[in-house]
C-alpha cells in the first residue's frame, strides 16, 4: 500500500478489540446473524456469518474497498483497461462470456467480434467431431480426446469436465496429459487406437516445454500407426495465442483455435481452451457454463459493494488474513464432482496473488495471497481436519456443497451434507472444558480419567468458515461459482495493490531448467553449479549411466 488507508488502521483496532471474542458469543448475541451475513445470487447461497466479523468490521472492510477504488478498478477491467500493468495488457476473460451485443474495445477494436467468431468455429468443430462427421485417417469415428496442456491449459478444462461428467453422453472419452513425465502419456495412450484419437494441444504461448514434448510424443505415436505425415491434421488441433508456432508444428490454420493475449492462462477455460469441455459435454453445456459466469459477472459489475458476493468474499478473506493473521485458506468441497476444485483454485489464486511487491515496485508491507490448499471435505475429515480443529494455526475454510445429490442413489447425500453442516458448526462453537467434563461424566467416566483427558478433548472453536451452497452442480451453477472466485481474486489483488495478472515468479525455474537440460544430456561431470546442484546432477548422471549401460 503506497499510502496507508484510514480504514486499514480502523480495522487493526477492530482486530485488537475483538480478537478474544468467541464466535459462538456473536451468534448468541444476535439471532439474525445468518440473515445479516449471508446473501443469495442466482444458484449460490454464500454464508459468511461464521467468521469473526461484526457490523463494525464489515463497515471498515467496505470503507477499505471504497478507499482503494474497487468500483473503479472493476469498471476498468470490464472496459478493457490495461490492468495487467507489467505486461501492459487488458484483462478480459469477462469478454469470453459476454454477449455479442455488448461491445468491449481493445485498441479501438470490438473484441466481441473475435470472441463470437471463435465460438462459432468451436461450435462447428464440436458438432463435426461429436456427430462423426470429422473422422480419423482410416475413416473411423473419433472416440477419444486427449488434451495436452499444463497449468491453465489443463486445470480449468479438466476440473470442469470432471465436475460435469454426469452430463456426458459418453460419445467421446476425454483424457488429460499435463506432466512431462512420460509415465502419464504412456498410460493414457496405451489402451487407445490412434485411428480414433483426436489430440487438442492447448498452449497459450505454444512454447511450454512440457506441452510441446508431449505433443511431439503424441505425434510420433500417431505416425507409428499411420506411416503418413499428411494425416496429422485429421488428429490434431491446437488452441493458442501464438498460431505461428502451431503452424510450425504442422497444423493448417483451420485446425488452430485462437485466444488472445488479454486472456490469462489461468482464466482461459472460457475460451477455446475449454474445447474438451464442449467436446465431451456438447456445445450447449459449454454455453450454459458461459451463461453462469456471465450472470455472476453482471452481479459483480452492477451490485453495490455492500451487496456484492465476490467483493464480500474478498473482504472476509482480507479480514482473516491481514487482521486475524491467517496464512492459509482451505477449500473443502462436499461434492465428488468438485474433487479437482482446490487444485484448480491453487493456480487461479496463488499464481495471481502470490506476489511481494506492489504496482509501484515497493515491498508490500502486509500479507498478500494465501496458501490455497484442500481436497474433498469428507475425505479431509479423516485426514487433516484434526489440524483444522485443534492445530496451532487457524486456517479459514470454504465449505462448498450442493443441495441436490448428483445421483439418485439413496442414503448418501444427507449423510454427506450433515457432515458439511456439522463441521462448520464444530469449527465455530468448539467445545470447552466444562462441556467436555459434562459429556464424559454422562458416559460414566471416572474423575481421574476425565482429568487426564479433558485438555485433549477441548476444541477452542472460533475457527472461521464460509459456506457456499449451490442448488445443484450443473454447468450454469459451476460457471457462476468459478466467476465468483475469479472476481474475489481480482478484488483482493486491488486491495493488496499487487499485479494479479502476471506470473513472473514461474520464469526463473523454467530458465534454469533450460540451462540444466543440456548438462544432463551430454556426457561427463558438470562443474559450474553450486555444490548441492552439482552433487545432485553428478549423482543423477552416474546412476543413470549405470542404469542405461
Ligand atoms: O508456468 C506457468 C504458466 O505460464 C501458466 O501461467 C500457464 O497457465 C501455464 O504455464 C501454461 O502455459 P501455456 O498455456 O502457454 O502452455
Amino acid at each position: 500500500m503506497s499510502k496507508r488507508q484510514k480504514s486499514w488502521d480502523f480495522l487493526e483496532q477492530c482486530a485488537e478489540k475483538g480478537k478474544d471474542q468467541p464466535l459462538k458469543q456473536l451468534f448468541a448475541d444476535d439471532k439474525k446473524r445468518f440473515d445479516k451475513y449471508s446473501l443469495h445470487v442466482g444458484p449460490i447461497l454464500f454464508d459468511y456469518s461464521k467468521n469473526l466479523i461484526t457490523d463494525e468490521v464489515m463497515g471498515g472492510l467496505f470503507a477499505l474497498a471504497h478507499e482503494v477504488g474497487v468500483s473503479e478498478w472493476r469498471e476498468r477491467m470490464f472496459s478493457g483497461g490495461h490492468i495487467n500493468m507489467t505486461e501492459d495488457r487488458p484483462v478480459l476473460h469477462v469478454a469470453l462470456r459476454n454477449t455479442p451485443d455488448n461491445p468491449i474495445y481493445v485498441n479501438g477494436k470490438n473484441v466481441m467480434n473475435l470472441v463470437s467468431e471463435e465460438l462459432r468455429k468451436m461450435k462447428v468443430f464440436v458438432e463435426a467431431v461429436r456427430s462423426g462427421g470429422w473422422r480419423g485417417y482410416s475413416g473411423k469415428r473419433i472416440t477419444h480426446i486427449v488434451n495436452i496442456g499444463i497449468g491453465g491449459s489443463n486445470l480449468g478444462p479438466q476440473m470442469v469436465t470432471e465436475a460435469l461428467s454426469k452430463f456426458s453422453d459418453d460419445k467421446l472419452q476425454v483424457h488429460y496429459v499435463s506432466n512431462v513425465d512420460s509415465m502419464q502419456i504412456a498410460q493414457v495412450l496405451r489402451p487407445l487406437n490412434p485411428e480414433e484419437v483426436l489430440f487438442v494441444v492447448s498452449s497459450k504461448t505454444f512454447t511450454t516445454r512440457e506441452t510441446l514434448t508431449n505433443a511431439k510424443t503424441a505425434r510420433n505415436w500417431l505416425l507409428a500407426s499411420s506411416f503418413d505425415e499428411t494425416v496429422v491434421p485429421e488428429h490434431f488441433v491446437a488452441v493458442t495465442a501464438n498460431p505461428q508456432n502451431a503452424i510450425d508444428f504442422g497444423l493448417p490454420e483451420e485446425n488452430i483455435f485462437e485466444l488472445w493475449d488479454w486472456v490469462g492462462g489461468r482464466f482461459s477455460l472460457w475460451s477455446a481452451i475449454g474445447l474438451p469441455i464442449a467436446l465431451t459435454l456438447g456445445y450447449e453445456k459449454f454455453e450454459e457454463l458461459l451463461a453462469g459466469a456471465r450472470a455472476m459477472d453482471e452481479h459483480f459489475l452492477t451490485a453495490p459493494l455492500e451487496k456484492n458476493m465476490p467483493v464480500i468474499q474478498a473482504l472476509v478473506g482480507i479480514w482473516n488474513s491481514n487482521f486475524m493473521g491467517a496464512q492459509a485458506q482451505a477449500i473443502l468441497p462436499y461434492n465428488q464432482s468438485l474433487h479437482m476444485f482446490s487444485a484448480y483454485l491453487q493456480q487461479a489464486d496463488m499464481e495471481s496473488n502470490g506476489k511481494s511487491v506492489d504496482w509501484d515496485g515497493n515491498a508490500v508491507p502486509h500479507r498478500t495471497g494465501s496458501i490455497i490448499w484442500g481436497q474433498l471435505g469428507i475425505n479431509g475429515q479423516h485426514a487433516f481436519y484434526q489440524y483444522l480443529h485443534q492445530g496451532q494455526n487457524i486456517v479459514p475454510a470454504d465449505f462448498i456443497g450442493a443441495v441436490e445429490s448428483s445421483t439418485t442413489v439413496k442414503g448418501h447425500h444427507e449423510y454427506l451434507m450433515a457432515n458439511f453442516f456439522a463441521q462448520t458448526q464444530a469449527l465455530m462453537n468448539g467445545i470447552d472444558e466444562e462441556q467436555v467434563r459434562e459429556e464424559l461424566r454422562a458416559k460414566g467416566k471416572t474423575k481421574d480419567y476425565i482429568d487426564n483427558l479433558v485438555c485433549h478433548k477441548v476444541h477452542q472453536g472460533s475457527r472461521p468458515t464460509n459456506s457456499i451452497l449451490l442448488e445443484t452442480i450443473d454447468a450454469f451453477s459451476l460457471g457462476s461459482l468459478l466467476a465468483l472466485y475469479e472476481h474475489k481474486i481480482f478484488v483482493q489483488g486491488v486491495i493488496w495493490r499487487v499485479c494479479s495478472f502476471d506470473q513472473w515468479g514461474v520464469e526463473l525455474g523454467k530458465e534454469l531448467a533450460g540451462h540444466i537440460l543440456p548438462q544432463l544430456e551430454k556426457n561427463g561431470k558438470v562443474a559450474q553449479q553450486d555444490s548441492s546442484t552439482m552433487g545432485l546432477i553428478n549423482h543423477y548422471k552416474k546412476v543413470r549411466a549405470e542404469q542405461t549401460s
